[in-house]
Parts: structure tokens; sequence; C-alpha cells
């Protein structure tokens, strides 16, 4: 269903995300399990709502051409629907027939069937509140007629965008009106990554070799990255970011190529013709989310027509069945605390938001649902890049490394990275809880100049005992192959020669090393005598051990992996099969991204989101 397109029928697919696959009943098993819902630092939350949800106001965006019958059914279900005596204003946009030199007979037409449409309009009353005609003097196409459809005039307006060709449930208000108050004015369900809700049936993936669609029967609302164009609410801030946003990038000439999406091949063969590029590129950038339904039995409240027009060659007919009282077998108003709904991506993988470890319970369960193999890639952030943190999550994804957890700081780049799906813990607060758990009787100021250590030092302990075997590294580390690759069968422990990695298998032997080791630290810490030692937790916790005698098979870096350095790069090497590119802490970020874009390993673009989006069927 989704080849090449034929001709006619290009411009109106691309706006008609809904349409091109079907639901698939076929089974895909997610890998990871139910997470333990962990709600992000609430300082990030915005909680500024003490508007009452009665005062918000709400504008339907009717979008128009020259499809009267389509107009007419259209705003006949928008006057059908149950208001339950809210204000509600209707804004018709209606575009204008493309000025070009016809023959006089072909533009008389044009003009009449224009006038017709203004017409209907005219005579159509309205009894919910304002209606307003907005007629264009030239044509503007889909892109123009839904991005100028709205500028917000306060954070409690809200609107929901109707192309002609929909028709929907005399129930949608209601359920909108529901959401509204749940998600939006509710602060304990509120989330700033929610930019609206989608009425149409979820049905397509964009993300090449993603997921089918699956969903069991009890879901009945979900959050899925994808913008809905058959019947979608916009909320205020995500829309004015958006605007600001694409104002920005079209200006600059930046365009929204987002390689890995169906989508993107549309683009490049549609252009400004179409909008939903800027928007899903905006939305994969910011890691933002839209609510959709799944009301089973092909039910949605609002569906499209499919009218012969600018999207259709041919009426293709109705993607869905309107759900309406008559067919209503469930409460329609029963919605879930937002923390018990699934969220997806644009592969239709499932995203586990807010997983921040805080405590051993919670570094416990985060390590539960970071992988199937009982190993895990912790890595350390302190004082790296977020752009170069970035870019190595990129290089995880490509890779499908999915079992690593990041530590650092409690900043905002870590609870955005949490809020966006990668699992973190946040080291200050970990901190705190180790001190106040007395683990080791370590309140002496010289603490804090081992927090790192301790830190890391705590969560191996947390996978020894949970039996996962762990690779941490810094930041300033990029992996170019599986981190299996990097495990020795032969030695328990592990560590780069340069110190860029430090591997500890998950065995009794290796757990005995590591009690004796906290015992050292612990003693250390007490004596005061780690003024001037390193707080590099490879660095240190390696010449500790060799220290006190264990085992520890040193692997050189040099040998299979590029080092960044200001001399001219070797990018053969790249060739030879090298699984890390490494660089010392005092290397500059301009020259680390400048090696790395000599390298093609520079995959983040100048909002520090992927260039591509790689998905993996699980
Ligand atoms: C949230 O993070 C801020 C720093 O960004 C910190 O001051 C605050 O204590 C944190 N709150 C919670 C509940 O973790
Ligand atoms: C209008 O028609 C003339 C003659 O047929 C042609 O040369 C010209 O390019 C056309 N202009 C446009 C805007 O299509
Ligand atoms: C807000 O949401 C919470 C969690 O779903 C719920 O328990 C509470 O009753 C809601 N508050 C209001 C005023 O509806
Ligand atoms: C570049 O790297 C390749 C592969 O590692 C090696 O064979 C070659 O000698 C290197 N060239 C230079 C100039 O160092």
């Amino acid at each position: 269903m989704v080849g090449p397109p034929r001709k006619l029928l290009l411009p109106v697919i691309l706006t008609s995300i809904g349409a091109v696959i079907l639901l698939s009943l076929h089974q895909s098993t997610l890998p990871i399990p139910n997470p333990d819902f962990i709600p992000i630092n609430s300082s990030i939350k915005t909680t500024n709502h003490q508007f009452t949800p009665q005062d918000f106001t709400f504008l339907i965006k009717v979008l128009a051409f020259n499809r009267l019958d389509s107009l007419s059914r259209c705003l006949k279900s928008l006057s059908a629907a149950n208001y339950g005596g809210d204000t509600v204003h209707l804004h018709i946009h209606v575009d204008h027939f493309a000025l070009t030199n016809e023959s006089l007979n072909v533009i008389d037409n044009k003009l009449e069937e224009s006038r017709k449409v203004l017409n209907f309009i005219d005579g159509f009353d309205w009894k919910f509140g304002n209606k307003v005609v907005h007629y264009r003097t030239n044509n503007v196409g889909l892109q123009a007629q839904w991005l100028e459809a709205w500028w917000p005039s306060s954070d409690h307006e809200f609107a929901f965008i109707v192309e002609d060709d929909l028709e929907v449930s005399p129930l949608f208000y209601i359920f909108v009106r529901g959401l509204i108050v749940n998600y939006y004015y509710n602060a304990s369900n509120f989330s700033p990554s929610v930019y609206g809700a989608s009425l149409q049936r979820p049905r397509f993936v964009p993300g090449k070799h993603g997921n089918k669609i699956h969903l069991d029967s009890e879901t009945r609302l979900f959050l899925y990255q994808l913008v809905g164009t058959w019947g979608q609410i916009l909320f205020p801030k995500p829309w004015k970011e958006f605007r600001l946003w694409y104002d920005l990038h079209k200006s600059k000439g930046i365009k929204p190529f987002l390689d890995g999406m169906v989508t993107n091949g549309w683009y490049k063969r549609m252009g400004e013709r179409i909008w939903t590029p800027w928007f899903i590129k905006f939305i994969y950038s910011r890691g933002y989310f839209n609510i959709y339904t799944n009301f089973q039995h092909e039910r949605a409240l609002s569906v499209s027509h499919r009218d012969a027009g600018v999207n259709y060659g041919k009426t293709a007919g109705p993607d869905s069945q309107l759900l309406d009282g008559s067919s209503l077998d469930f409460n329609l108003l029963e919605m879930q605390p937002l923390s018990n709904l699934k969220w997806y991506d644009y592969c239709f993988r499932e995203v586990l938001s807010g997983r921040v470890g805080r405590t051993l319970d919670e570094v416990g369960s985060i390590l539960r649902t970071v992988q199937k193999d009982r190993s895990v890639l912790l890595v350390t952030i302190l004082g790296g890049s977020g752009t170069i943190t970035r870019n190595m999550l990129c290089h995880l994804e490509r890779l499908s490394i999915r079992n690593y957890i990041l530590i650092g700081p409690g900043s905002d780049l870590l609870f955005d990275l949490a809020r966006r799906g990668h699992p973190v813990i946040d080291a200050d607060q970990f901190f705190n809880y180790l001190r106040a758990q007395r683990v080791m009787g370590f309140q002496h100021s010289s603490a804090e100049l081992m927090k790192n250590v301790l830190v890391n030092a705590y969560v191996i302990k947390k996978c020894l005992e949970d039996g996962y075997d762990s690779l941490t590294v810094d930041a300033n580390v990029l992996f170019l192959s599986k981190v299996q690759e990097f495990i020795n069968p032969s030695s328990d422990l592990c560590a780069g020669k340069s110190l860029g990695f430090f591997f500890v298998r998950s065995s009794s032997s290796a757990q005995e090393i590591w009690a004796g080791l906290l015992k050292k630290v612990a003693a250390t810490i007490g004596k005061g005598s780690l003024q001037g030692e390193s707080t590099n937790f490879v660095y240190f916790v390696v010449k500790f051990l060799e220290q006190n005698g264990a085992g520890i098979l040193r692997v050189d870096e040099a040998s299979i992996g590029i080092q960044i350095r200001a001399d001219a790069f070797n990018k053969s090497s790249l060739e030879a099969g090298k699984k890390m590119v490494y660089w010392s802490t005092d290397t500059s970020l301009d020259l680390i991204q400048r090696r790395l874009q000599e390298l093609s390993l520079w995959v983040v673009d100048g909002d520090s989101s992927c260039t591509a989006v790689v998905c993996h069927e699980s």
C-alpha cells in the first residue's frame, strides 16, 4: 500500500498520514518489561494552570477548498455534535483555486464553484459560538492552510483542525473536553511533552522497518509521536513553539529532512506543498507526543472520507467507522492517569519515559527494564557536553544498543534525556541517598570529591548483586560496535589501557573483590587522604585494585580504537574495523565535532537531535 503513489494521488496522501497502512493484528512482542514508572523531577513540570478548565477557548478550524459536498457533510457533523452548553467557535479557511492562464470557460467554472462554497458557508447556521470565514485571494496549499490556521492567543486556547472531507462523531467534543480537563488542567496528569490529541484511528508507522501498530483491547488511550491529520487537536504552547521553530528553519533554508522515515521521501518529492514533514521533524527534535484513541472494531471519533480532490485522484471512502452513541459499549470519559498510558515513538517502539534512579531500589528497577542479556553499559556524563552525549545516544540507537544507563548530575540535560526515554541515574540524589543510608559512614567532607567514584562503585555493586555484567565508560568514548565485543571471556575485570572503559563480570569472585574495594575506599575517605586524587572513576578504581593485587586485564585502546587528536587523522583506520573512537577529557568540543564530522560519525543536527530515525524490529 505504500508503493510509489501515482502522480495524482501524491499531495493528498502526504497530508493524510493515517491512510497508508492498514491496522495489522500481527503480534509484535516488545522487548521491554513494564517499567516501574518514576515521574520526572517535578520541578521541571509546568504547573501554572490556575485557570479553571471552564475558562478555556475552543476553536474549530475547518480547512476547505472547492469540495462543496464534502464541506457540507463536515459542517453538518460538526453542528450535530454535543457541546454540552460550551461556547465553541467555528473558523472556516477557504483556499482559492490556483490562478493559471487556463481558458475562460475553466475559470468561469472555478469561480462558480467558489461562489457555491461561499454561499453555502454564508447560509450555514452555527449556534455554538462565532462563525468566522477567511477566504484566500490565491491558492496557498495545505502547508499554509494548516500553519496559518492558528496562532494561539493564550495558553488556554485549543484548536481542532479539520480538513473538509472529515466527518466527526457527535461525541467528539465531550471526549476532547475530557482530555483537556484530565491531561492539561489536572497538574498531576499534565506533561509538557504532550502536544495534542488525534481523533483518527491510528494506522501508520512512519519509521522504516518499524513495528506494526499493535495494541491490546484494554488500551483505550495511548501516546504516539506521529501527528494525525484527520482530526487533530492542538495544544497552544507546543504549536506556538512549532511555528517559531518553523520560522527559524524555513528562513535559514534548513530543510526538515529526517532519514529513515517514509515521510522523508514524501518531502523530497513534494517539498513545500505539504506541511507534515516539518511538524514531524519538530516533534522528533523535541521528543513530544500526541494522545491517540484505540476504540477497537476500526472505530474513531473522526473519519476521513478520502474524497476525490487535492489529496485523492478518486474517492477512496471512509477510513474508519464513526463511533456514535449507538455503538458506544464503554465509558468514553474514563481516562487513566497519564502515568498508566503507554508511549510510542516513530518506530512504534514503546518509550519508557521518566526512568530516574535515585536510590538502590530505583537503580534495580531500571536495570530490569534495560535489557535481556544481563549486561549493562554505564555511561558517565559528568561534565560532558550535551551535544556530544546526544550524538553518542544516536549511535547507540543505530547499533541497537539498548542496555545502557546514563549517570550524571541532576541537570536539565539529564532530566530531559529521561523524559525522552533514556534511563538515567541522578548522581546527586543517589549520592545523597547513599549518605543518608550511611552505607559507609562517609559524612566526611572529602566524600564530595569522591562523589563520582562512589556513585559508580555503588551502581556496579548493585549490578553485581543483581547478576549483571557491567561496562563503565565516560562520555568521551564513542562505540562503533556492540558492547559485547569489548568483553573478554578470559577475565572478570578488564580495563582500557588509557582507561577509557572498565568491565566487571558478574561472578562471585568479582563480588568479593568489589566488597573489598568498597571497604578500602571507606577507609581512605575516613582518613581524609584523598586530596588531589583523580575523581575519574576508571582511573581511580583500576589504580586501587591493582595496588591491592587484583588481576585486571588491560586492553590497549589504540589497537581497537581511534584517538581524536589535534594532528591529522588517518581515516583509513576506520575501515580497519575499529571498535571505538575516544579522546582525552581535555580535547576541545570543537575538535571532537570536527573530527567526528570527518569520519561521518557526527549524526546530530543543529537541534542536537539525531539526523535519522533507526528502527530495529523487535
Ligand atoms: C529537581 O531538580 C532540582 C535541580 O534541577 C533540584 O534542586 C530538586 O531538588 C529536584 N527535586 C526533586 C524532587 O528531585
Ligand atoms: C500562459 O500561456 C502562455 C501562452 O500559452 C504561456 O506562454 C505562458 O507561459 C503561460 N503562463 C503561465 C503562468 O502558465
Ligand atoms: C487528577 O488526576 C489524578 C490522577 O489521575 C486523579 O486522582 C484526580 O482525581 C484528578 N483530579 C481532578 C480534580 O480530577
Ligand atoms: C592508516 O591506517 C591504516 C589502517 O589502520 C594503516 O594500515 C596505515 O599504515 C595508516 N597510515 C598512516 C599514514 O598512518
